[in-house]
């Protein structure tokens, strides 16, 4: 009996005096939220209080927090009485009928009751915690006391309550849910008096799809004085959708609006999340100035990067297997000059968007269509060299990569399948000084019509300095402009890996045997512009993987009679 009325008195922390008249509130008295710490025996004022502001930026994922065990969340007789005592409208539940355990928590909680905070109906959102600064309408707490403790002893332990926050967000026209019109239908005035409930409704009923296995973790404390810092805290990631006439119900017909504290520093705390939820991409950088260097890409969610099929690799030209299948490419639309459409600082690359569905690879031994995406570049510094892929161990100065993904897939499909993208790979290395005067010199426009195009792209990365900047392509600026008159025909294939994180085991790489010749002046653009360099990564373990080689054997005569050709007319000039 004396338990049960404790537990009565629990309105997450309305511990000090229940029901009415009691000695704080929210705004109107002497004691509103700015004061609370000054309260008798209070711990308002301590350094781990609830509720705050989850910054996702800042959340680290915990992979033990696992999936939560609710017994008797789906029974329709948990809910016993409804009593609003001015601060809140807090619904008591039948004694010992829910449980709560797993989910991290280190013990079984046995759940007592449930209550709400909201704000002022449309004018104003009313929820405790926020997420990146944004406060919901309004949120449901469901109160648990670990088993085997009194409400007192569970006060005064660190973790001896658990609190499970539901955020609800207003829907205009969602559908006005039988079970919350039901519940809403005991929404009074204030009064000292439990209302008994007679409706079938369970927890289940009220939190509808929300997904379970996405939540935050924190310890905190109770959100009303005294503030007891003995709460280990739950937010769900996902609201509870309805119907915004139904959340009005609650200033309207409980009388006061606007209760909710403020939140409160995190004081150093780490917020956790579970595996489930989706968190803003951890940084991972190619140096060592980031959460996750080049050696923990691994440790990131859901990555491939230290797996078996890796990219970039060393290719020692003496292992490379020639294959006939190895024919010629074709390149849909690579002269077209309006196909680049923006260019992006991505803080770890340059990236060349095109316009959707124009551009296209196949042949080249591909065995399928594919749909070119983007280019992007790798760099070293001013002074060193910056290829991914190395042969022979020799690291290039630059390397282009042109992605494209399979025509008949979409991005996500093509990402989880082993041939669901094709990148080629480009050397890039510096135009000689002599090859420059003797091109000029005789006549030649093949490097220089290079030197235009390169001088146009590299042009625009004064203009994306900041990362995530992005600018739109207005000059003329093909494929085949970029690659110049390098040779396409003589190539290395094999199978390999995104070369950046989630490193994705679904491309198929074509890396050219011959490089792209660009201005050093041009190329020494990429580091300094934008600001960082040496963005490569290094060469992963073949793991018994064979590099193919085309034959080429045909070609060699061409380009031989072709250099003939050059010497010739510089020589007889
Ligand atoms: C957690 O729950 C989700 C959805 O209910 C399920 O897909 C997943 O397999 C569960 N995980 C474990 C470890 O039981
Ligand atoms: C759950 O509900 C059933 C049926 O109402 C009841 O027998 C049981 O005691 C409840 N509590 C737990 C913890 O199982
Ligand atoms: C909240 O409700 C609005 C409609 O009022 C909807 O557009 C939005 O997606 C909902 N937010 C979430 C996180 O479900
Ligand atoms: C809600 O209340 C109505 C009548 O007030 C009743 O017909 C219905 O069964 C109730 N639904 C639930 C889920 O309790
Ligand atoms: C709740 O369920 C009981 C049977 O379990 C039934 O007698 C009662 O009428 C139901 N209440 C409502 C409001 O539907
Ligand atoms: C108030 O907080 C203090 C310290 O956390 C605690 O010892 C005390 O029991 C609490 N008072 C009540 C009435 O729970
Ligand atoms: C180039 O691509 C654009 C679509 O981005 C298209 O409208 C245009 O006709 C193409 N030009 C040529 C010459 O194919
Ligand atoms: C990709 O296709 C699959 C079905 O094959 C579909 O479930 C998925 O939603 C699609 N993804 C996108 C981003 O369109
Ligand atoms: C370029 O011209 C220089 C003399 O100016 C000559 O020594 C050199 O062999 C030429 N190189 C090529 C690739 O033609
Ligand atoms: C060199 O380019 C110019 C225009 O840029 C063109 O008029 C000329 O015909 C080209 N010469 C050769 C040999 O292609
Ligand atoms: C890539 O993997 C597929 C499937 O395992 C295989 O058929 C193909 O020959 C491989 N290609 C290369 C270049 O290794
Ligand atoms: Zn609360
Ligand atoms: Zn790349």
């Amino acid at each position: 009996m004396l338990l049960s009325s404790l537990l009565l008195c629990l309105s997450l922390g309305a511990l000090v005096k229940s029901a009415t008249g009691s000695d704080w509130c929210y705004s109107n008295c002497d004691n509103t939220p700015s004061t609370w710490e000054y309260l008798h025996g209070a711990s308002c004022g301590g350094k781990r209080q609830s509720p705050i502001d989850i910054d996702t930026n800042l959340v680290k994922a915990d992979l033990d927090l696992h999936n939560f065990t609710f017994v008797n969340f789906s029974s329709k007789h948990a809910f016993k009485s409804m009593i609003n005592n001015g601060h809140t409208v807090k619904f008591n539940l039948v004694d010992g009928e829910v449980e709560v355990s797993g989910g991290g928590l280190k013990e079984t909680y046995s759940s007592i009751q449930l209550h709400f905070h909201w704000g002022d109906a449309d004018h104003h959102p009313g929820s405790e915690h926020k997420i990146d600064g944004k406060r919901y309408p309004m949120e449901m707490h469901i109160v648990s006391v670990k088993k085997d403790l009194t409400v007192q002893q569970a006060t005064e332990t660190s973790e001896g309550i658990a609190a499970m926050g539901f955020f609800i967000n207003a829907t205009e026209d969602g559908d006005m849910s039988p079970t919350w019109s039901n519940l809403t239908s005991y929404l009074i005035d204030v009064t000292d008096e439990e209302v008994d409930m007679y409706h079938n409704i369970s927890i289940d009923d009220l939190i509808k799809d929300v997904d379970l296995t996405k939540f935050y973790r924190y310890l905190g404390s109770l959100t009303t004085p005294n503030c007891s810092e003995a709460v280990v805290w739950t937010v769900f990631h996902e609201p509870i959708n309805i119907n915004k006439n139904l959340i009005q119900k609650f200033p309207e017909k409980a009388g006061f609006r606007n209760v909710y504290r403020p939140t409160k520093p995190l004081n150093g705390r780490q917020v956790w999340a579970s595996r489930a939820t989706p968190l803003p991409s951890p940084p991972w950088c190619y140096g060592d100035h980031c959460d996750y260097t080049q050696s923990q890409w691994h440790l990131l969610p859901n990555n491939l990067c230290d797996s078996e099929r890796q990219s970039p690799i060393n290719i020692d030209k003496s292992n490379a297997v020639t294959e006939k299948k190895l024919d010629a490419f074709h390149f849909k639309h690579f002269d077209n000059k309006t196909v680049i459409e923006k260019i992006i600082n991505t803080g770890h690359t340059v990236k060349c968007v095109l316009k959707e569905d124009v551009v296209e690879v196949s042949g080249g031994g591909l065995g399928n269509v594919y749909s070119t995406l983007q280019l992007h570049f790798h760099w070293g510094s001013q002074d060193s060299e910056g290829s991914e892929h190395t042969v022979d161990s020799k690291r290039y100065p630059m390397e282009m990569h042109i992605v494209s993904k399979r025509k008949d897939l979409n991005l996500t499909e093509a990402l989880q399948t082993p041939d669901g993208l094709a990148v080629l790979g480009f050397f890039i290395e510096a135009t000689s000084a002599e090859e420059k005067s003797n091109s000029s010199s005789s006549g030649q426009n093949m490097s220089s019509s290079d030197v235009d195009a390169w001088g146009q792209l590299t042009s625009y990365l004064s203009n994306i300095q900041n990362i995530n900047s992005e600018v739109k392509v207005t000059k003329e600026l093909s494929i085949d402009d970029l690659l110049g008159n390098v040779n396409v025909d003589t190539y290395y294939r094999y199978n390999g890996s995104l070369t950046t994180p989630s490193c994705n085991e679904a491309v198929v790489w074509t890396v050219f045997k011959e490089s792209i010749k660009v201005d050093k002046n041009l190329m020494t653009m990429f580091p300094t512009e934008l600001g960082y360099h040496d963005v490569y990564r290094k060469a992963q373990d073949l793991h018994g993987r064979t590099v193919y080689t085309t034959a080429a054997a045909s070609r060699a005569p061409v380009s031989i009679a072709l250099l003939l050709a050059c010497l010739c007319a510089f020589y007889f000039k």
